[in-house]
């Protein structure tokens, strides 16, 4: 018998449509993928139309990508509280393609996880609250509370037109509590929400030394090397424990609280399972004095993502690069401010290139850092609704990734949000096999559905 045979007849329907969902290469920062990204925007606003959601409609957007957002609402619970329920369509580049078991849009069922691009982040964990809103409609033909859906296409890529869009219509987006489920669970059947997220500042420095590529016999010795000034400036940048040498980097970081670290040092977790079974490495890197999980979660970091220069293909060929650039992103935490370090960042960069070269640092997006109040009632029903549904109390944690529009529907509208997280910490997100277990899809409606019910009790 085959995996999806074991399935009842609604959960092979939910596998179905969420492999069509999953088969579409939504990509939003590859330009030949834009027909796809929008293949997938009409495919949320179809499924949010059959199940009874009004006002669906695709909103372009004025970011650089300019993929579409979906809306649609149900505002018919009167007296009853709005939910924005948020999540993206859009996914991460496959690449490295042959690392993959499976091709990353061709879903595959192994061992009860649905592998393909975009199965945890953020599809399948969307999947989730199309689902429940489907389900508590066919059930009641009415929702418990009312319920406005808005979908990104870009958040992978800094997520700029949906930040345009929530700026100027924050009226038509008006809503009591924000529902995100674009995170991970911090272990398989542990209840999880994220109270907290990094911002992000993310750059790309380029080095120009001479007019063009030279000879390097001929000119080496005299003629500046871009990728030899871009190292010495990308070494510069954090020392080997990973203290970020940026002057004033620092300056505005909060500390944990007592309370939060000893929450922490609750959680069942083991360094060494972390660096072997997730990172694969000799040793784990970063600042002396703070844990693995304050590293990720409470410090801010410093990464080059990508670097390109000069000759790179087979062989060798004697040559001064006159251009060179590096990624680099920054991971803040509250209360680092992205304009500021930005400013501090670029000041550093150009103060470390030598005279005989030119550097340029282009800022290509940010985020602000998020700490979400754990008090509000929209938190306790989240704690409650996971509880029933997965049979432990729920733990509440920060994740060290970003998701740009949290802060924003925080100050704009208003908004606590509740990030509500389905994946698991090996789901691979943004690697080579992602997936996602399917029973966490199942457990994820469920959940969803009892969270939107609970809020609709008076
Ligand atoms: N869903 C992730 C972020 C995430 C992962 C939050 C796990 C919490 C737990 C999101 O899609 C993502 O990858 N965001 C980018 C944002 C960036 C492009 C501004 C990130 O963190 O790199
Ligand atoms: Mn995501
Ligand atoms: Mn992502």
């Amino acid at each position: 018998m085959t995996e999806d045979k074991m399935l009842n007849t609604e959960q092979q329907r939910y596998l179905e449509e969420l492999s069509d969902l999953l088969r579409i290469p939504s990509v939003s920062t590859l330009s030949q993928n834009r027909g796809d990204v929008r293949t997938a925007a009409h495919w949320v606003a179809d499924d949010l139309t059959r199940s009874g959601i009004e006002n669906v409609r695709l909103i372009e957007t004025e970011g650089p990508q300019g993929h579409p957002l979906v809306y649609g609402d149900w505002l018919h619970a009167e007296g009853q509280p709005t939910i924005l329920i948020y999540g993206h369509y859009d996914v991460q580049p496959p690449d490295p393609l042959n690392e993959w078991k499976t091709p990353p849009f061709e879903p595959s069922l192994r061992d009860g996880n649905l592998f393909a691009r975009g199965a945890a982040d953020d599809k399948g964990q969307l999947f989730c609250h199309l689902k429940s809103v489907e389900r508590l409609m066919k059930e009641d033909g009415k929702l418990p509370v009312n319920v406005r859906f808005l979908i990104e296409g870009e958040e992978e890529v800094g997520g700029e037109g949906i930040e345009y869009y929530v700026k100027k219509h924050p009226k038509e987006l008006a809503s009591d509590a924000v529902l995100i489920s674009d995170g991970h669970m911090f272990a398989d059947g542990l209840p999880t929400l994220d109270v907290g997220l990094r911002g992000m500042v993310y750059t790309e420095i380029t080095v120009r030394g001479a007019a063009h590529d030279l000879h390097s016999g001929l000119y080496g010795g005299v003629a500046p090397n871009a990728i030899n000034v871009l190292c010495y400036i990308v070494s510069k940048l954090k020392d080997l424990d990973g203290t970020i040498q940026v002057p004033g980097f620092y300056d505005d970081v909060a500390e944990v609280t007592a309370e939060e670290r000893s929450q922490w040092a609750k959680l069942p977790f083991n360094e060494d399972e972390m660096r072997e079974h997730e990172i694969g490495a000799k040793a784990l890197t970063g600042e002396p004095g703070y844990s693995a999980l304050e590293r990720t979660w409470a410090r801010p970091t410093l990464d080059a993502n990508g670097i390109i220069g000069g000759f790179t293909g087979e062989g060798a060929k004697t040559v001064i690069a006159a251009i060179a650039k590096c990624k680099v992103s920054m991971r803040l935490v509250p209360n680092q401010q992205p304009k500021k370090i930005e400013a501090a960042f670029r000041q550093y960069v150009e103060n470390l290139c030598p005279p005989y070269a030119e550097v340029n640092v282009e800022y290509i997006h940010g985020a602000d850092p998020v700490l979400l109040p754990t008090d509000t009632p929209f938190m306790k029903a989240a704690m409650e609704a996971l509880k029933e549904v997965f049979g432990k109390d729920t733990v509440l944690l920060r994740s060290g990734g970003s998701i740009p529009i949290v802060s924003l529907f925080d100050n704009v509208l208003n908004a606590p949000c509740v990030l509500m997280g389905f994946g698991l910490p090996d789901d691979n997100l943004h690697a080579p096999n992602e997936k996602m277990k399917l029973d966490n899809v199942f457990k994820g409606i469920d959940a969803s559905a009892r969270y939107l019910r609970l809020l609709g009790k008076d």
